[in-house]
């Protein structure tokens, strides 16, 4: 499993407890950028999944969110941490894996009815992919699709995702380990 086997993995951080699954080490490699962008181009080029634009979360969301939009043809609109963007925004609080925290999108960044597909490094509580699926329907737009690197079914995202009635891919996934 070439993605998989880049990804490092480091225990405790960012506390006792949390295994850490690090992507740095997976895009530093051009091989393995290449098969994470490959991969998630592939899916969308084939698969017939309709959207206009694809929404990525800061931070690590931008660096496959914007490879993305590229090789698709499509725009890029970031979900950013609070009081960075500089037009009118939509806010909304989450639940990290570890921590609370906030997001924001520009008011007019998804016009009302506008396809996205939202992309981010990792899925585990699923509290980002959420806050940014409703930042996306508060102004007017639908989530045709959650795309992720990772999956950490374990922990539960996935499932609440999917209860919601979201699709999610994800090109991999460690269960139980
Ligand atoms: C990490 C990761 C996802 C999120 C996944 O982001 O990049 O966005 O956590 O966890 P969840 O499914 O439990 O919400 P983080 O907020 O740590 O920051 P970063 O992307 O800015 O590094
Ligand atoms: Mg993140």
């Amino acid at each position: 499993m070439p993605i998989k086997s880049r990804i490092r993995a480091i225990p405790d951080y960012p506390k006792k407890g949390i295994m850490f699954r690090d992507i740095t080490t997976l895009i530093k490699d051009p091989a393995g950028f290449r098969l994470v962008i490959d991969g998630l181009t592939q899916r969308y080029l084939e698969n017939g999944v309709d959207f206009d634009v694809v929404v990525g979360v800061e931070a690590r969301g931008f660096i496959l969110g914007s490879a993305l939009a590229y090789t698709l043809g499509k725009g890029f609109v970031p979900v950013r941490k609070p009081g960075k963007l500089p037009a009118d925004v939509v806010s909304q609080e989450y639940e990290l894996e570890y921590g609370t925290d906030k997001v924001e999108i520009h008011l007019d960044a998804i016009l009302p009815g506008t396809r996205v597909l939202l992309v981010d490094d990792l899925l585990a509580t699923g509290g980002t992919a959420l806050a940014a699926a409703a930042l996306v329907e508060k102004v007017g737009g639908v989530v045709a699709e959650m795309a992720f690197i990772v999956n950490l079914p374990d922990i539960g995202g996935e499932r609440k995702i999917l209860d919601k009635g979201y699709r999610v891919f994800s090109l991999t996934e460690f269960e139980g380990e």
